[in-house]
């Protein structure tokens, strides 16, 4: 059973991708992690992440990466994630690792932006997650500051944008709804209620199949 949770940075697709993960006894991977790794290892090597050739080299070399080192999580390795993001020689050679990590038994819930779209458009089901700017900015700085991290709301809102707009706006496997994907906003909702639509949206789903 293969799950697919797509949708734009801050929507809350982690915390619900881990949610249905444990509700559902499946694995879970946070994909965006995969391209974090290949920033970090580029930055960590002190070389540009715009350099292709050698991100295309470090997606390539990545067999068991690190998905819990803290470095992963900061801001410098986001913004090197969304850049080495775009880069189809880097998108290509993280494929498999997704797609098997998807197969293996019992099955998994992938987060992402494209794994209803690209990765795995035969998934058993898939939910778009999204909110409002205002709101993922809100959330996203709350946790900013609940971990003492630097960062004015309007900071934070504008860093956003401007990621939304690099993940949609690039030619490979942009960020975009598959047309068979259920859209969940999840502006007026709390973790507890954008949860349990979650669980009975993939429940109905899985029922019909
Ligand atoms: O979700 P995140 O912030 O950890 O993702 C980091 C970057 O990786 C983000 O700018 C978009 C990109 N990404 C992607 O292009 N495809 C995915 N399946 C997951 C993340």
């Amino acid at each position: 059973m293969i799950i697919a949770v797509d949708g734009p940075v801050a929507a809350g697709k982690g915390t619900l991708a881990r949610g249905l993960a444990r509700h559902f006894g499946l694995r879970h991977l946070d994909t965006g992690a995969l391209y974090r790794a290949v920033a970090l290892a580029l930055l960590r090597a002190g070389t540009d992440p715009t350099d292709e050739s050698a991100a295309v080299a470090a997606a390539a070399a990545l067999e068991d990466p690190d998905l819990d080192d803290a470095a992963l999580r900061h801001e410098k390795t986001g913004q090197a994630a969304s850049i080495v993001a775009a880069m189809p020689g880097v998108r290509a050679a993280l494929i498999d690792f997704q797609r098997r990590f998807a197969a293996k038994p019992p099955g998994a819930v992938l987060d992402g932006r494209d794994i209803g779209t690209v990765i795995c458009p035969d998934a058993d089901a898939k939910l778009f997650v999204t909110a409002s700017i205002e709101a993922r900015a809100r959330r996203r700085h709350e946790e900013l500051q609940a971990r003492g991290l630097p960062g004015t709301l309007e900071q934070v809102a504008a860093d956003l944008a401007e990621r939304d707009r690099r993940d949609a706006g690039r030619a490979a496997a942009p960020l975009r709804q598959a047309p068979d994907a259920y859209l969940l906003d999840t502006t007026k909702l709390d973790i507890e209620s954008a949860e349990s639509e979650a669980i009975a949206v993939v429940s109905r789903k899985l029922a019909r199949v």
